[in-house]
């Protein structure tokens, strides 16, 4: 990042935004966050984190865990983040998110932590793990946010939750010390943020639930072709965008829209007399002409695992640097002792 070089006045703003090493990502993952990431990487300063620590509020195998963290720095250059100008980092390499996660806690009531849905989601999911950290997970998300004075957060929608609780933490944290963080505000993509599951549309596509329900982002064209094929659908036989009363429809058309094939209506108005045989084969050509180039370079980065182990330890580097300005402010605002 070039924020030491640049006169104040050109000082671009800054995004954060973060995705867990839990899994295989989802076509979701990409349309909801990924994709944008792209955009946005030439007007702002940008900041993309391997949030590990947030994964481990499941269990999480060892091996499987640090294999992950190296693939997701693959995806996240195979999408097309420039590692010159964005940070990709893991959370865990970076100290000042646990520390700043800590002081925060102090900064946030049980009772806004007992309304979050993703929570009780979580807590249903897992009854047998439902730990400390799980419950205090948005908090450490707070931190990651506001420890790079961020201005913007692309997320998908299941995420607004969370940030708003962020914006609150901050502006009570500002309220009794003033004004030591940036409010943040969300980027939630228009179309897309919310991708459903193939199987049942009417809810998320989500890496947790079974194979057939969502689409990997290293799936090949076969295996992407037999799954939009048994997307789950409806009788009506009618092409239209109405998410309440279709919503396998709906998702399909969402999807390809997301991936460049213009806007819902213009493609609603042309697949007019068409069926949803025509409707999944275009769907599905749009999402194999949107993986294809990433997996190929996928394919290449991950190959050369000292060259990605480079990127993370250099890129941590620098993101420790912005960090730990904000949390010596911090420390000092609410009256930790001066370092000797
Ligand atoms: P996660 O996989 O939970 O770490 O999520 C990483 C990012 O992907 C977050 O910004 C999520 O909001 C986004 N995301 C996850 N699933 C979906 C989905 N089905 N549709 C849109 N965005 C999603
Ligand atoms: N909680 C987010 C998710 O599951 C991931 C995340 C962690 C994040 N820290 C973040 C997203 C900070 C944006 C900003 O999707």
């Amino acid at each position: 990042m070039s924020e030491m070089q640049q006169p104040a006045a050109e000082k671009k703003q800054v995004i954060f935004s973060g995705i867990q090493p839990s899994g295989t990502l989802t076509l979701g993952n990409y349309i909801g966050a990924l994709r944008n990431f792209v955009k946005l990487q030439n007007d702002y300063d940008c900041i993309y984190c391997i949030v590990d620590e947030h994964a481990i509020t499941v269990r999480q195998n060892p091996a499987d865990l640090r294999r992950r963290c190296l693939e997701l720095a693959a995806i996240y250059i195979a999408s097309g983040l420039d590692p010159q100008k964005n940070l990709i980092y893991c959370q865990s390499h970076v100290s000042a998110h646990a520390e700043l996660a800590w002081i925060l806690n102090c900064f946030t009531y049980m009772g806004e932590l007992n309304r979050m849905t993703q929570f009780k989601a979580k807590s249903a999911a897992h009854a047998d793990n439902i730990n400390a950290g799980l419950f205090t997970y948005p908090v450490l998300m707070a931190a990651d946010i506001l420890l790079y004075q961020t201005n913007l957060v692309p997320v998908g929608v299941d995420q607004k939750q969370h940030l708003e609780l962020c914006r609150d933490i901050a502006q009570r944290f500002n309220g009794v010390y003033g004004n030591v963080f940036t409010i943040p505000e969300g980027y939630i993509p228009k179309v897309g943020a919310k991708i459903m599951s193939l199987q049942e549309p009417e809810k998320k596509m989500s890496k947790s639930d079974p194979e057939e329900t969502y689409i990997a982002l290293l799936d090949d064209p076969d295996t992407i072709r037999r799954k939009i094929k048994r997307a789950v659908t409806d009788s009506d036989g009618e092409i239209r965008y109405d998410p309440e009363n279709k919503p396998g429809v709906s998702n399909l058309l969402s999807i390809m829209s997301a991936l460049g094939a213009g806007d819902i209506e213009t493609i609603v108005a042309d697949m007019q007399g068409k069926g949803y045989g025509e409707l999944k084969n275009r769907t599905t050509e749009c999402v194999i002409n949107a993986l294809t180039p990433l997996q190929s370079e996928f394919k290449r980065l991950i190959a050369d695992k000292g060259y990605l182990q480079s990127v993370i330890d250099e890129n941590a580097q620098k993101a420790a640097y912005l960090a730990n300005k904000t949390l010596r402010k911090v420390q000092k605002k609410i009256g930790y002792a001066p370092r000797g």
